[in-house]
C-alpha cells in the first residue's frame, strides 16, 4: 500500500446515485488545493473503455466477464492510479474491486476464490508501484496490495433503486437484471464492508441529495481529509 495519495472508490447499485456526489467531491478537495483524478471501473484508460463496452453489452460467461474487469482494471492501476497515487494526488474511482465481489460473485455466483486470486495478481503492490510501466513478474505472495483507502458505499434498497432507474436511459447488462439479482449484489457489498470494515463508510441512500451530500462530506471532515464548513 502506498503511502503517497488517497486512493477513495465508490460503490452502490445501479441507481443508488453515486455520481453527482463523485463529482461535487471531487470540486471539493480542488477547492481546498488538492490535485484530483476522476475515474471509473470498468475503464479510465482507452484499453480498459473497450473492454468496459465489451462487459456491458456483449453476451459471455462470469469467468469471461471476471477476467475481462480485472483485466481492465490492472490496465487502469498501471496507467492511471498507481502514477496518480506516486504524485500524491486523490484519486477517486467510481466502482472497484468490491464491485466485482458484488456483481461478479454475489450477483453471479461466481467463485469468490477465483476473484480473490485475482485480486492479489491484478493488484499486486509490488509489481505496481516499484515499476510505473507494470512489467515486473507478480508476486502473488506479497499480500500487501493495492486497495482503496477508502470505499464510500452508498446503500439503497433495490426496488427504490429500481424506481429511480425506470425509464431513465436504455439498460445494460446489469441495470437489465431483475430486482432479485441487486438484492444479491446489496448482500455481497455487505459482506466486504463486513471483511473490510476499516476501509468502509456506508451511507444511506434513500435520504435527500442534500442529506447524502452531508453525510458524505461528513465522513472525509472527521477522517481529516476535508476541512469542516461553517454552516451558513
Ligand atoms: P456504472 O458504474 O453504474 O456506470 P453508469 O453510471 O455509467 O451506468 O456501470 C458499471 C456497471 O458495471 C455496473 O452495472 C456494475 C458493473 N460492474 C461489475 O459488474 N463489476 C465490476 O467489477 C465493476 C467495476 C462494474
Amino acid at each position: 500500500m502506498t503511502h503517497h495519495g488517497l486512493f477513495i472508490s465508490f460503490e452502490g447499485i445501479d441507481g443508488a446515485g453515486k455520481s453527482t456526489h463523485i463529482a461535487a467531491l471531487a470540486e471539493a478537495f480542488r477547492a481546498e488545493g488538492r490535485p484530483v483524478t476522476l475515474t471509473r471501473e470498468p475503464g479510465g484508460t482507452a484499453l480498459a473503455e473497450k473492454l468496459r463496452a465489451m462487459v456491458l453489452d456483449d453476451a459471455m460467461d462470469a469467468l469471461t466477464e471476471s477476467l475481462l474487469i480485472f483485466a481492465a482494471r490492472r490496465d487502469h492501476l498501471v496507467r492511471v492510479i498507481a502514477p496518480a497515487l506516486l504524485r500524491g494526488e486523490v484519486v477517486l474511482c467510481d466502482r472497484f474491486t468490491d464491485a466485482t465481489f458484488a456483481y461478479q460473485g454475489a450477483g453471479r455466483g461466481f467463485d469468490v476464490q477465483v476473484l480473490s486470486t485475482l485480486e492479489r495478481w491484478v493488484q499486486s503492490g509490488e509489481g505496481l508501484l516499484g515499476d510505473p510501466s507494470g512489467n515486473q513478474p507478480m508476486r502473488p505472495d506479497v499480500d500487501a496490495i493495492i486497495e482503496p483507502h477508502l470505499t464510500v458505499w452508498f446503500d439503497l434498497s433495490p426496488e427504490e433503486a429500481a424506481l429511480r432507474l425506470a425509464g431513465s436511459r436504455v439498460p445494460d447488462r446489469f441495470e437489465s437484471q431483475p430486482v432479485e439479482f441487486f438484492r444479491r449484489v446489496r448482500e455481497g457489498y455487505a459482506a466486504r464492508q463486513a471483511g473490510h470494515s476499516e476501509r468502509f463508510a456506508r451511507i444511506g441512500a434513500a435520504q435527500t441529495r442534500e442529506a447524502v451530500w452531508a453525510d458524505m462530506r461528513q465522513v472525509f471532515v472527521e477522517k481529516g481529509w476535508l476541512q469542516a464548513v461553517a454552516l451558513p
